[in-house]
């Protein structure tokens, strides 16, 4: 029988997030308001290549087919093209999906799709450049936007835009941010502001409840179309008037890791069980050889018993999470 990563309350896995860095070049607010730190810089490497294919091997073989490549911002890397190829050629794996901020996208976009990627989910945080600018610490709104562009000319037909709204910043832009996916093949998706270990006022201060943005859009004409499913924790809602769609990410909804289906490997080569909560399980050492295939399968299925069977963010937990560049959102 094929081999499938399961945990003990019968989640199966078929997703892998992928750091390849956790370093980035924007400074958002809510995530690296300090920007990278450079200490951080004095650990070790990050994946190789090399190691990276053995890791993608190792879940390829036991049922992944859907890899996302995160960061940090994941383009920082040199060989980015490399590692899309890398990904894609594994056997099994049809959906190679990265999540960017875009800052690269226009120069590089069509390489990529030529590499293999076939998913961009990219993150805007306001469609006006001057808050563009104070949320994310970067003047790069229009580069982002040429990015879009450059993705459907290169023949994405859809592209995710990730948007975390924040009370008193951005939060009034949502008539703005809906007539703009009006015309356009977008999913713009809301995520919900969560707590991490390095943002406690802010949590307190620009929360918004992802209840109140979904009772907003259902009093607008808004339809679920697909409740969050095995391909993302999205629920998604259209509406006949606009051609984009709309996908609500609500981390404290109840429930939302009843439908958990994806693991991740940090930078650093650990698995991590949960977005929150976990030290993580190292890798490293059996990522050396090809041939160290079948003691990489069982670490990796040995540490998923050990996978809790929620975040438990409602009570407060914010794991050992500093901020999601750390292990790749
Ligand atoms: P698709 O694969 O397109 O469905 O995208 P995705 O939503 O899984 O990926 P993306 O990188 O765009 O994720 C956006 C954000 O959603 C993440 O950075 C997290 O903030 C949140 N998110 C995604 N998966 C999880 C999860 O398993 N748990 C929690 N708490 N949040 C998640
Ligand atoms: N809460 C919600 N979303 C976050 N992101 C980063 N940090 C947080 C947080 N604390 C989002 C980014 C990006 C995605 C990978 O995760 O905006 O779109
Ligand atoms: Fe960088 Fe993404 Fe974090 Fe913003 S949210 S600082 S773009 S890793």
């Amino acid at each position: 029988m094929a081999k499938q990563f399961e945990d003990n309350f019968h989640r199966k896995f078929y997703y892998l997030r992928l750091s390849v860095t956790d370093v980035c070049n924007f400074k958002c607010t809510y995530c690296l308001p300090n920007g990278y730190h450079p200490e951080e810089k004095k650990r070790p490497a990050f994946m190789s290549l090399d190691e990276i294919h053995r890791v993608t091997a190792a879940f390829a073989e036991c049922g992944t087919s859907k890899v996302r490549i995160t960061g940090g911002e994941p383009t920082l890397r040199r060989d980015f093209t490399d590692i899309v190829r890398t990904v894609a050629e594994q056997p099994g794996i049809s959906k190679v999906a990265m999540t960017t901020n875009g800052y690269r996208m226009a120069k590089q976009v069509a390489g990529w799709r030529e590499a293999g990627l076939t998913h961009i989910n990219v993150s805007v945080d306001s469609l006006d450049p001057r808050l563009f600018h104070q949320i994310t610490g970067e003047n790069m709104f229009g580069q982002v936007m040429a990015g879009i562009d450059a993705a459907f000319e290169a023949g994405y037909e859809q592209v995710k835009v990730n948007t975390v709204l924040l009370k008193d910043l951005n939060s009034q832009q949502l008539p703005q941010f809906l007539e703009w996916i009006k015309h356009r093949p977008i999913q713009l998706r809301f995520i919900e502001l969560m707590q991490t270990g390095e943002m406690d006022s802010l949590f307190a201060n620009h929360h918004v409840s992802g209840v109140s943005i979904r009772n907003h859009l259902i009093a607008n004409g808004w339809v679920l179309k697909i409740k969050a499913n095995n391909d993302g924790p999205a629920q998604v809602f259209c509406h006949p008037d606009y051609q984009g769609e709309i996908g609500l990410i609500m981390p404290y909804e109840k429930d939302f890791c009843k439908s958990c289906n994806r693991l991740r490997v940090s930078a650093m080569g650990k698995l991590h069980l949960c977005l929150f909560g976990d030290h993580g399980v190292d890798l490293r050492d059996l990522l050396q050889q090809d041939e160290q295939r079948e003691d990489l399968i069982a670490r990796i299925q040995g540490g998923l018993q050990e996978k809790a069977v929620s975040h438990f963010l409602e009570q407060g937990n914010t794991g050992m999470t500093p901020h999601l560049a750390s292990i790749g959102g």
